[in-house]
């Protein structure tokens, strides 16, 4: 196959927002224990973390992440996790049938934010409790002294407010599985008194309303709707959350995913803008993909839970899936789709971090290592800045049962005029050619190619594991050359290639 584009600085999709590179630390499995937190490790802080998985962190360039859930966060009181830590309690998760003891909770995990260069961005419960207590944490976290939580604060030891600017209020709450789930009735007010209490104590707050759990859900749409008829003027985004696998027999289709995304985006702008429409104000209301990965969700069973809660084990090695080239090239598509609609989506949370459906895998006692999926994002963090350009491929398509006719090559292009860098990222989906791709950079003046490199594996379902963690990696893409105004480059079958232009 081939491909043709063209970049021209002058045609801006929108400013690439930095939190759009954001991930997710859940109380689940060994996410936080024996993920970030492994006190007896030989590389363990004065904190007890991990400082090998923080330095991965950094390497991945994570710029938020949301913390403590996710399924998680509809049965905790926030409350367990602050204070001494002999006297925390331990609380049975019935998110995920764990034993959780609260050795790692608010102020902790700010810590080893703080030390991983990211923002924090923290969900409230509004699955087992409301407005109350989501203002006790928000006073907790954010009130700098002279009230008795933010004293108590002061008292265990954090004498700063945390400054939290990112709320998500609830998570999941159109799920059934989801603890406290509710009608999109129920919740749009819930939301929305959630949120104007939350103002009026701190009128700077980013509000993060839940949109569906997927674009699957019965009530998808329908949802977001009367989410937004309730909430729309005390919230500043909508959430999205999606996953993606590979079924067996349907690579073609799997790497396809990222057309999904598009889709799903672009319902979600339609119906924010049609609530929009039926109000006066321009006030806008932006997406906040918080929760976005390959999951082989069908590996985790419901029934694969423990049932008896006098054995639920404390961090589990669950949800640990082991990703191959084929999932990093859908991660860097799927980066792609976000990037595409930067206008609209400015925050992005990758789902999760550490252990748990994870680009970073620990080994308690052991190493840290790199999932495949690690490259494309760390890749993309680092070439992605300034604005994403509005290019159109040409190309050839296919047919995949689930999307239709879908092109064989995408394409995304971003700039950074201070820099004067521009960066293309490139995905074949063909599982069995090459696919040479010609772009048009004369809009750019004189650019060469400074960097190209490209994910790619004779064997598609390569992984790098605790026994070969370096398997897998970026390799150099020697095609990519500028000759006459016009990027040439020849991108394997199944591949992600980044290339960065000065
Ligand atoms: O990321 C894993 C789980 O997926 C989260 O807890 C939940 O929000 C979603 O369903």
């Amino acid at each position: 196959p081939h491909a043709s584009l063209t970049i021209d600085p002058a045609f801006v999709v929108g400013a690439i927002d930095r939190r759009l590179f954001g991930s997710f630390v859940e109380h689940l499995g060994r996410a936080v224990y024996d993920g970030i937190y492994e006190p007896d490790h030989a590389t363990a802080d004065e904190d007890g973390f991990r400082k090998d998985v923080i330095e991965l962190v950094r390497e991945l360039g994570v710029s938020t992440v949301r913390y403590p859930g996710g399924n998680f966060v509809s049965g905790y009181r926030w409350e367990d996790g602050v204070g001494p830590r002999e006297q925390r309690p331990r609380r049975l998760d019935l998110a995920w049938h764990s034993l959780e003891t609260n050795e790692i909770g608010l102020d902790e995990f700010a810590r080893w934010s703080a030390k991983a260069g990211t923002e924090l961005m923290l969900a409230v419960n509004l699955g087992t409790r409301g407005v109350q207590e989501a203002l006790d944490l928000l006073e907790y976290a954010n009130v700098r002294s002279g009230s008795t939580l933010s004293d108590l604060r002061v008292a265990n030891g954090t004498p700063e407010p945390h400054g939290v600017v990112l709320w998500c209020l609830g998570n999941e709450m159109d799920g059934p599985w989801q603890l406290g789930h509710r009608s999109a009735d129920d919740y749009g007010k819930l939301a929305a008194q959630t949120a104007r209490a939350m103002r009026q104590l701190d009128p700077g707050l980013k509000l993060i309303a839940c949109g569906s759990s997927n674009r699957q859900m019965p009530t998808f749409g329908a949802w977001e709707r009367t989410v937004l008829e309730h909430a729309y003027d005390e919230i500043d985004y909508l959430s999205c959350h999606a996953y993606y696998h590979e079924t067996p027999g349907d690579l073609p289709g799997f790497l396809a995913s990222p057309v999904d995304m598009d889709r799903f985006i672009e319902s979600v702008v339609a119906t924010i803008d049609h609530v929009r429409a039926l109000r006066p104000g321009r006030r806008r209301v932006d997406i906040s993909f918080d929760e976005w990965n390959v999951w082989y969700v069908d590996r985790y069973h419901e029934e694969d839970k423990v049932t008896d809660p006098q054995v639920w084990p404390i961090a589990p090695r669950i949800l640990e899936d082991s990703y191959t080239v084929a999932d990093a090239v859908v991660v860097g598509g799927l980066l792609m789709s976000l990037l595409r609609h930067a206008d609209r989506v400015t925050a992005a949370s990758m789902a999760q971090l550490v252990n748990v459906i994870a680009p970073i895998m620990t080994e308690p006692g052991g190493p840290s290592w790199r999932q495949t999926t690690f490259f494309p994002f760390a890749t993309t963090s680092r070439l992605a800045r300034g604005v994403t350009l509005s290019v159109d491929v040409a190309t050839s398509t296919y047919e995949t049962a689930a999307y239709g006719d879908v092109p064989v090559v995408d394409a995304v292009a971003t700039h950074d005029a201070s820099a004067g860098e521009t960066a293309v990222f490139l995905v074949n989906r063909s599982v069995d050619s090459p696919a040479t791709v010609s772009v048009d950079v004369r809009g750019l003046g004189a650019a060469t190619v400074a960097e190209a490199v490209t994910l790619w594996d004779d064997d598609v379902h390569a992984r790098n594991t605790l026994d070969h963690p370096d398997r897998v990696g970026l390799r150099p893409t020697p095609s990519a050359a500028i000759d006459g105004g016009t990027l040439r480059v020849e991108l394997p079958p199944v591949s992600w290639t980044a290339v960065s232009l000065r």
